[in-house]
């Protein structure tokens, strides 16, 4: 592809996957809380940053340290973000701040300061990591799906208005096993985000996959919970 695609959160997980199917042909500048995170270091061509961004002033440290070392993006995968599950009345307000803070606010800021990178790209596209936790209503996950909901909403405003200059698409994905490939086969594994990703991205324009809900065969995907009787 041949693509300079900056990917956030990429030091595990879901963005280490991406990383590592777009390391090949691509510059990438990769992202995550703190340098020291990334212990994958044999991408061929890749720039590494670590900030924090449950400070948003780190942003605008992340922002300069890229333009150092490129004027223009194609891509951008905001992908970077946590996941809390607490009844809401339980809730830590430190981590309602942590949650509404990465999830959402920075992704808004890193958006809003990239853009005119994207601009200066012949096919640029952003590509926000929603949650289905958007689309449900699953106990114990008020804050995250506030955070995801509101990426989700942000992102239809966005491709708007950046209508026929950067193309905006959003991935809404059920559990994905990024903890161990070995566990969890009946959810989705990174590898597959990945891939969704490389479809979404390698799309010609003006083509343009808007949003994609992710699921797995296996999966109750919101019809049934597990604790919903047997049918
Ligand atoms: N896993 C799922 O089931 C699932 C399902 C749907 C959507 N998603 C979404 O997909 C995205 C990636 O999820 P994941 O499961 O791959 O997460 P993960 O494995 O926990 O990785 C999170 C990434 O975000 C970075 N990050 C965490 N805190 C940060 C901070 N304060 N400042 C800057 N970067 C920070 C981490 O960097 P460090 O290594 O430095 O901490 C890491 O690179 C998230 O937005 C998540 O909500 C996940």
């Amino acid at each position: 592809m041949n693509k300079k695609i900056c990917i956030t959160g990429a030091s595990k997980g879901i963005g280490l996957a991406e990383a590592k199917l777009l390391s090949e042909n691509n510059e990438l500048f990769l992202h995550a809380s703190n340098k020291s995170s990334f212990k994958d270091t044999s991408f061929k061509n890749a720039h590494l940053f670590g900030q924090d961004f449950t400070n948003l002033e780190n942003v605008a440290i992340f922002v300069e340290e890229l333009k150092q070392k490129t004027d223009s993006l194609d891509i951008l995968v905001n992908n970077a973000g946590l996941m809390f599950i607490e009844k809401f009345a339980d809730f830590l307000d430190k981590d309602i701040n942590t949650l509404l803070t990465l999830n959402l606010h920075a992704q808004l800021l890193v958006t809003k300061k990239l853009i005119p990178l994207l601009l200066k790209s012949k096919d640029p596209h952003i590509i926000f990591m929603s949650s289905m936790s958007a689309k449900n209503r699953i106990i114990g996950e008020s804050v995250y799906a506030a955070t995801k909901a509101g990426i989700m909403q942000f992102a239809h405003v966005l491709r708007n208005e950046l209508a026929g200059k950067i193309r905006v698409s959003t991935i809404h994905s059920w559990g994905v096993n990024t903890w161990n490939d070995t566990e969890g086969a009946e959810i989705l594994s990174p590898g597959s985000i990945a891939e969704t990703l490389e479809f979404i991205i390698s799309r010609k324009r003006p083509f343009l996959v808007e949003s994609i809900d992710l699921g797995h065969e296996a999966h109750w995907n919101g019809a049934a919970a597990p604790w919903s009787p047997k049918l």
